[in-house]
């Protein structure tokens, strides 16, 4: 029996053998951490009783097409679920409910009169630190963020501070006037954006005067893109609240078990894309909210680097980056920040911006 643990893997073998995987599967593998390849290339030695990595090189490109694939399906680690950390998903749920709430009103009505009345501005404010602290307080604390708001409305430099809070996503949800654009990347075989489609529905039939939404959801994986289009699963539902399971899910008894059928108004939000995120992505667009949850780890540093240069590019100034609950960003200089601790939440915040 080997142990695992046991084999060295020289660089240089390494790389002959990513390079012939990735030709055949099309798959960039160096992109990756080596110690996350490594423990695959474990797993598939064992399985093919292959004692020696040498002796798996030889099997590999004896047997590319098919050991290829194989290599392939068990390195897409596809695990995702319903409303996963769910209390990451009450955040985002609670995003929207709190700018579009009747309080909102009352701000709204606050900035229409200090537009009116510019005799009201008292000293000038910095715009970047503006649109920083209010969103920091608005995730955090909506009271704080309107008495917030009011001061700046107090201020002389008001009109080009309102023009940057007008334009931060807290304003787009509440003014409902340009579409909220939503990408989850990477999707899997779909969960991560049901579940934003379910709270999105449900609240949509709310609230009268609700934004437009657009909701892209992106992986690597054809096979799980091909299930995530489908829409039917045969398990993790378990954390799916009750009233959106009876509103979006239809039941339906097989053989032995049961299948769960996600209705058409819920999979018709969202539009799939099989892409490698790591070599850019299909629109030019800015998003609002990027939900990336749980690939950063899989990545090697340079790697890293480059796609979140990708997921920054693409984000709305002021928009927000959902990570997963064990991912952290660690570059000081980039312009990604952390806004909620707890739930992994980051702003994007333009340091260089005059
Ligand atoms: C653990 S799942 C995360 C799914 C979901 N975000 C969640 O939190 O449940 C990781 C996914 O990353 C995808 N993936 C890996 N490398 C990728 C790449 N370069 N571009 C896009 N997706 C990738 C895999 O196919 C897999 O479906």
């Amino acid at each position: 029996m080997i142990g695992l643990t046991d084999i060295q893997i020289e660089d240089d073998f390494y790389d002959s053998l990513i390079t012939s995987i990735g030709k055949e599967t099309g798959i960039n593998f160096g992109m990756y951490r080596k110690a996350f390849i490594e423990k695959r290339i474990r797993a598939r030695m064992l399985h093919v009783n292959c004692d020696s990595y040498n002796s798996y090189y030889t099997y590999l490109l004896a047997h590319l097409d098919h050991e290829g694939e194989k290599f392939k399906d068990q390195f897409n680690i596809n695990y995702s679920y319903f409303f996963r950390n769910k209390e990451v998903f009450k955040k985002f749920e609670d995003l929207f409910v709190e700018c579009l709430d009747c309080k909102s009103k009352i701000i709204e009505n606050e900035i229409e009169d200090a537009l009116i009345d510019p005799l009201k501005n008292k000293e000038i404010l910095n715009d970047k630190l503006i649109l920083r602290k209010f969103t920091n307080l608005l995730i955090k604390n909506h009271e704080e963020a309107t008495l917030f708001l009011k001061s700046i409305l107090a201020t002389k430099n008001f009109l080009n501070a309102f023009s940057i809070i007008q334009s931060s996503l807290y304003y787009k949800i509440r003014s409902s006037k340009k579409p909220i654009y939503i990408w989850s990347c990477p999707c899997a075989s779909g969960e991560e954006p049901y579940s934003i489609a379910m709270i999105l529905d449900d609240l949509r039939n709310q609230f009268i005067k609700f934004p437009n939404y657009k909701i892209i959801a992106s992986d690597i994986d054809f096979n799980a893109l091909q299930k995530a289009k489908k829409g039917i699963y045969a398990n993790s539902m378990e954390n799916i609240p009750q009233l959106y399971k009876v509103k979006y899910i239809t039941k339906q008894k097989e053989a032995s078990s049961y299948k769960y059928i996600l209705n058409e108004k819920i999979k018709e939000q969202i539009e799939f894309i099989c892409e490698d995120v790591t070599r850019g992505h299909k629109y030019s667009l800015k998003y609002d909210i990027i939900f990336c949850r749980y690939l950063l780890i899989y990545f090697n540093r340079e790697n890293r680097r480059i796609f979140l240069k990708i997921i920054e590019d693409h984000l709305e100034e002021g928009g927000l980056l959902f990570l997963g609950k064990t991912e952290t960003l660690f570059q000081s200089n980039s312009n990604l920040k952390l806004i909620d601790p707890k739930n992994h939440i980051y702003m994007k915040i333009n340091a260089t911006k005059n």
